[in-house]
């Protein structure tokens, strides 16, 4: 351990990039404190705020309905009191910050009023946009405008690789600036790392999404919770290179078809094409399976599909796909738990905050509601940044020094053990689980722990901590699958069949 004099120091420091590490710095900033912003990416799409399509809900002057429609998507698991700040403070947060402050072109209807579109499990039209690209289009300006900020500093490929603590307290973090690892001491630091997408082969996220926020927290000790609740997608082109085909367009009139030309979504919920997004996504994967295709069938939006979609329909036409049947496979998508936060973003630990993905505020149970991730992000962005600017001053405390010493690292050891991660998530924690398959992932990853355990902390190398950071996430999402028996939202839990074989096998 050493006290380096190699530091920075900030009243607040954020980590992360993407609408909520936007938002909690800018209301830190505008509180008065000293921001600095560190994200490992390098670009914006590094966040997988960048890659959200469907859009950002409002109330619509209608705030009962969409708490109703949060609790009902959610199965009765989300937190009332999480959903009912969340619905207070949503119209609030994307008028002053995404209209006025930062004027978010939202697409508008002929006669100039905003364009609401839907998606599934909305009773309403509520959600504002900007064609399909809606995280693109809010967060390559909220990042302009907090980079401009005379309070805020924003220091891109940058890795956080552990929270530095004293006395239960979180005192800043340890970069991956210098060879042996260089401190950033702040009076509170809000961990805004997006989620766990790069866990799993198909994703709709980007391969920055390690789980390091949570991973890093949990390590530190602050409690994680429901870490169970990972969210596939339902329509992700089922092809090599997934990408996400909006819920939006079955809320514009896209629907499902087996490879028979059925309709089946009427077999599975009275909502059909519109249920919960955790019931469409077991729906398509059984028709997958037992009829061999699902398709996203556009035709019923005639010429709209290119107007309203044009960056779903460029990729449709760069993979080739010809017409209006889309190959669909659900993917993983969002992780509904996270590092345990208060209605503030406040952490079990003292001068720690958690925003956006990575956090668990309670808004999304057991299945999150579209298009409420990037509404999270901001309204709970901007609280933690308000709260985390009356925290402490920084404190200067001991930091590991991490020297490039011991022991050999072989060559593409992080990739080739995050492929043996990713296979495992796949093959034990997917879409469905069974209680064997998740001791199975257990055993693997406990062995895969060990495995980096023996190189973390000697030396900086930014893609072993992202996979030390994976393999935690991992095992910590495993151990929530094991302790939870029930199948509720995303978490669906099939019945063993006993195979004779041991968790070890
Ligand atoms: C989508 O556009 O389907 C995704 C929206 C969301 O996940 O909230």
């Amino acid at each position: 351990m050493t006290t380096t004099t190699e530091h920075d120091t900030t009243d607040v420091l954020v980590v992360g990039s993407g609408i909520a590490g936007c938002a909690a710095a800018l209301a830190a900033a505008s509180e008065g404190s000293e921001v600095l912003l560190v994200t490992k990416a390098t670009r914006p799409d590094g966040a997988s705020t960048d890659w959200a399509q469907g859009g950002i809900s409002t109330t619509r002057d209608d705030p009962e309905s969409l708490e109703e429609d949060i609790l009902e998507a959610s199965d009765g698991t989300a937190d009332p009191e999480a959903v009912e700040t969340l619905v207070e403070h949503a119209d609030d947060a994307v008028e002053d910050v995404l209209v006025e402050t930062l004027e978010i072109p939202f697409d508008e209807t002929d006669g100039g009023e905003f364009d609401y579109t839907r998606e599934a499990a909305h009773s309403k039209r509520r959600i504002l946009h900007v064609d399909a690209a809606t995280g693109t289009h809010i967060l390559r300006p909220f990042l302009h405008y907090v980079d401009d900020h005379e309070r805020i500093e924003v220091r891109q490929d940058t890795a956080a690789l552990e929270l530095l603590t004293d006395e239960g307290r979180v005192r800043g973090i340890l970069t991956d600036e210098e060879t042996t690892g260089k401190p950033i001491y702040a009076g509170a630091t809000v961990l805004a790392t997006g989620g766990i997408g790069a866990l799993y082969e198909r994703s709709t996220n980007p391969d920055d999404a390690t789980g390091d926020g949570i991973a890093m927290a949990a390590l530190a000790g602050a409690d994680v919770t429901d870490l169970e609740y990972v969210q596939f997608h339902p329509t992700a082109y089922a092809g090599d290179d997934p990408f996400l085909l909006s819920e939006a367009l079955r809320g514009e009139g896209a629907v499902l078809r087996n490879a028979n030309g059925d309709r089946f979504m009427d077999d599975y919920h009275p909502d059909a094409d519109l249920a919960p997004r955790d019931i469409v996504a077991r729906a398509v994967d059984a028709e997958r399976e037992e009829t061999g295709e699902v398709v996203l069938d556009v035709s019923p939006l005639e010429g709209e599909f290119e107007d309203e979609f044009p960056g779903i329909a460029e990729k449709c036409r760069d993979r080739g796909i010809d017409g209006d049947a889309i190959p669909v496979a659900p993917c993983e998508h969002f992780l509904c738990g996270g590092v345990d936060v208060d209605d503030r973003g406040r952490a079990s630990l003292e001068g720690l905050y958690a925003v956006g993905e990575c956090a668990r505020t309670g808004v999304h149970g057991a299945n999150r509601l579209a298009s409420t991730s990037l509404l999270e992000g901001l309204v709970w962005g901007l609280r933690a940044g308000e709260d985390a600017a009356s925290d402490h001053e920084p404190t200067v405390v001991e930091a590991p020094d991490l020297r490039n010493s011991d022991p050999d690292l072989p060559d593409r050891f992080a990739a080739e053990k995050f492929t043996r991660l990713r296979q495992t998530m796949d093959e034990y924690l997917g879409l469905e689980r069974t209680p064997d398959e998740i001791a199975r992932a257990s055993a693997v990853l406990r062995r895969l722990k060990g495995e980096v355990d023996a190189y973390v902390r000697t030396r900086t190398a930014r893609d072993l901590y992202e996979l030390r950071n994976a393999t935690v996430a991992a095992l910590l999402i495993a151990r929530a699958a094991s302790e939870n028996e029930e199948s509720v939202g995303c978490h669906y839990v099939e019945e063993t069949q006993p195979t004779g074989e041991t968790a070890d096998d």
